[in-house]
């Protein structure tokens, strides 16, 4: 008996092209409708959807279009006395809307608008003696946070102001049998974790601790028949693992281990020919969230170079602007 594998059908006549100037305008409305029912709804990762829209424009050759003026007053609102960064104003601060918002100024070149020694103490503030991070003062530990934390002192030119090496064995124990990271020491290998692990070991050029060909073999059995990648085995292909699959393939230097033509016909596929925008599988509701992780993916892929800026694979930024503040991640071979 087999087993029946969960997969997404593709319309015939799904989208085959890349809808550039309907995604521009996707993104450019869902910043301006501000009293629509989903933006209104999302105001819990408010400064994250600022960082993925802003990003997705940017990918398009497009940052001039958005309101910069708005943008930064919006995200300095966010700074809390501690300088850590929350979602939106009145909600607490957390290392993943610190990670947007620093995301957010430095695609702006305007990180000298914060005081980076203060918003690097509140981001060591949150290293436990195991070298795992606090996502904030409530007491979760993820690997998703290690990320978020070095991704941001990267950024911000700060590393010196954590335990990096402790940082570093944290990541490490969240490796399993299997050559993937879990969010905890003994959790499930999934893709998202190990997008964040690989890029802490690459940030932090600890690479030597992985296994490439047994991870990425892993990772590249991630590929339906439909073209998609899922997170984890058993489950339905999601655009955005074609970012958090493809990234650490790319970081690994295994990117060519997946079928690179079925995956840019699935994310074509979810495209919304008449809103424009991207979502997570074919016919599905589009939202920014896999708008940007689906032009990522296509940056990644190498689909049509004069019109996609090149994706840094760690930090989901435009290529240049990491170029531009210095940043050199490692590799493997
Ligand atoms: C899947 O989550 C994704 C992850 C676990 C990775 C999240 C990574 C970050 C927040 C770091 C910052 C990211 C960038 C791009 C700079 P999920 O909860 O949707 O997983 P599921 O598909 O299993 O539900």
């Amino acid at each position: 008996m087999s087993t029946q594998i969960k997969d997404a059908k593709i319309p015939e006549n799904a989208p085959k092209t890349l809808l550039m100037e309907k995604h521009a305008e996707y993104i450019k409305a869902y910043e301006e409708k501000k009293e629509d029912y989903e933006y209104v709804m999302t105001e819990y990762l408010r400064v994250s959807g600022v960082y993925w829209g802003l990003t997705a424009m940017s990918l398009m050759k497009r940052l001039e279009a958005m309101n910069q003026k708005e943008v930064l007053e919006f995200v300095l609102a966010c700074q809390h006395p501690n300088g850590g960064f929350s979602a939106c104003q009145n909600h607490d601060a957390h290392l993943l809307y610190t990670l947007s918002s620093i995301q957010i100024l430095a695609l702006f070149d305007r990180l000298d608008d914060i005081d980076r020694d203060k918003t690097s103490s509140f981001i060591a503030g949150l290293q436990q003696e195991d070298g795992s991070f606090f996502g904030d003062k409530w007491g979760e530990v993820d690997s998703r946070f290690s990320f978020c934390a070095i991704a941001a002192l990267r950024l911000l030119d700060r590393m010196e102001a954590i335990n990096v090496e402790k940082a570093v064995d944290f990541v490490v124990r969240c490796m399993n049998f299997d050559g993937g990271f879990g969010c905890t020491p003994g959790s499930e290998s999934h893709a998202g974790q190990i997008y964040c692990c690989v890029g802490v070991l690459s940030i932090t050029h600890s690479m030597h601790h992985i296994n490439p060909d047994l991870l990425c073999w892993w990772l590249c059995e991630r590929q339906l028949p439909s073209g998609g990648l899922n997170g984890r085995p058993e489950k339905l292909p999601d655009v955005c693992y074609s970012w958090w699959v493809l990234a650490s393939l790319k970081m690994l230097g295994r990117i060519d281990w997946i079928d690179k033509d079925k995956l840019s016909n699935f994310i074509l596929a979810s495209q919304d020919d008449e809103t424009g925008g991207i979502s997570d599988r074919p016919g599905d509701m589009v939202d920014p969230f896999h708008t940007l992780f689906g032009l990522a993916g296509l940056s990644l892929l190498g689909y049509d170079k004069t019109t996609i800026a090149e994706v840094d694979p760690v930090f989901c930024m435009p290529a240049d602007v990491i170029k531009r503040i210095g940043i050199r991640n490692s590799y493997c071979a």
